[in-house]
């Protein structure tokens, strides 16, 4: 669909409460990229008027597990388009994703290829500690704990082998995120500054 020369595609990963969504907030503001977390596009659609996708979303939710690749990759795509067409932004931090194999596979092949894998890594105790706390205002039906044990299981067996893949194709840059957010934000701007060195984009 898109030319990876012209829309710059970072994937960013790791466990749940890593802190994804909190750096890519940083970035966007320094490097003008557009943020889309796909846990969020999925929130949207199951909050939306309508949706033929409501339970089938709020159930993978709850239960940790990951919502079939057609509907994320719809929701990613629709919002890339909007954010060319409309907007001119070439530069996307993709949020969340891809969470299993077949995602990565299907959006590169039909999308665009990422030029490479942001990765937060985080002990499960830091993880778990950041949720409980998230939850006490969050609203997210899955900031419980029963949730986040299944959530970890998820992370383990079937989002972890994405990184892994990546890295074996030399694509990952990993940042220690178990420290304060001013620290791993250093860290984040050194990669991504030294991705942008080498882009049209
Ligand atoms: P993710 O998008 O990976 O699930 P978030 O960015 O939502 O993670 O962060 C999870 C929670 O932890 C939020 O409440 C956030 O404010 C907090 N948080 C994020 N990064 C850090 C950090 N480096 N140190 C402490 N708390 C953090
Ligand atoms: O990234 P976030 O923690 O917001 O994701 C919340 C939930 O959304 C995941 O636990 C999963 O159920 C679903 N999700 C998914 N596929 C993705 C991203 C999120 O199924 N690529
Ligand atoms: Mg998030």
């Amino acid at each position: 669909m898109f030319d990876p020369q012209e829309v710059f595609v970072v994937f960013v990963l790791g466990g749940p409460g890593s802190g994804k969504g909190t750096q890519s907030e940083y970035i966007i503001k320094d490097y003008g990229f557009v943020h889309l977390s796909a846990g969020d596009l999925l929130r949207e659609e199951q909050k939306r008027e309508g949706s033929q996708y409501k339970e089938l979303i709020q159930d993978c939710i709850r239960e940790g597990k990951i919502v079939p690749m057609e509907v994320t990759i719809a929701l990613l795509e629709n919002a890339m388009k909007e954010a060319i067409d409309k907007e001119g932004k070439k530069r996307f931090l993709i949020d969340g994703f891809p969470r299993k194999m077949d995602q990565a596979l299907k959006f590169e092949e039909v999308v665009v290829e990422s030029q490479f894998t942001l990765y937060f890594e985080c002990s499960e105790d830091t993880l778990v500690t950041r949720l409980l706390k998230r939850g006490e205002s969050s609203g997210r039906i899955d900031d419980n704990i029963e949730s986040i044990k299944k959530r970890f299981q998820t992370f383990k067996e079937t989002s972890f082998p994405v990184i892994e893949y990546y890295e074996g194709k030399d694509k990952v840059r990993k940042v220690n995120a178990e420290r304060d957010i001013e620290k791993v934000y250093a860290d984040v701007k050194k990669v991504i500054e030294a991705a942008l060195e080498q882009t049209k984009a």
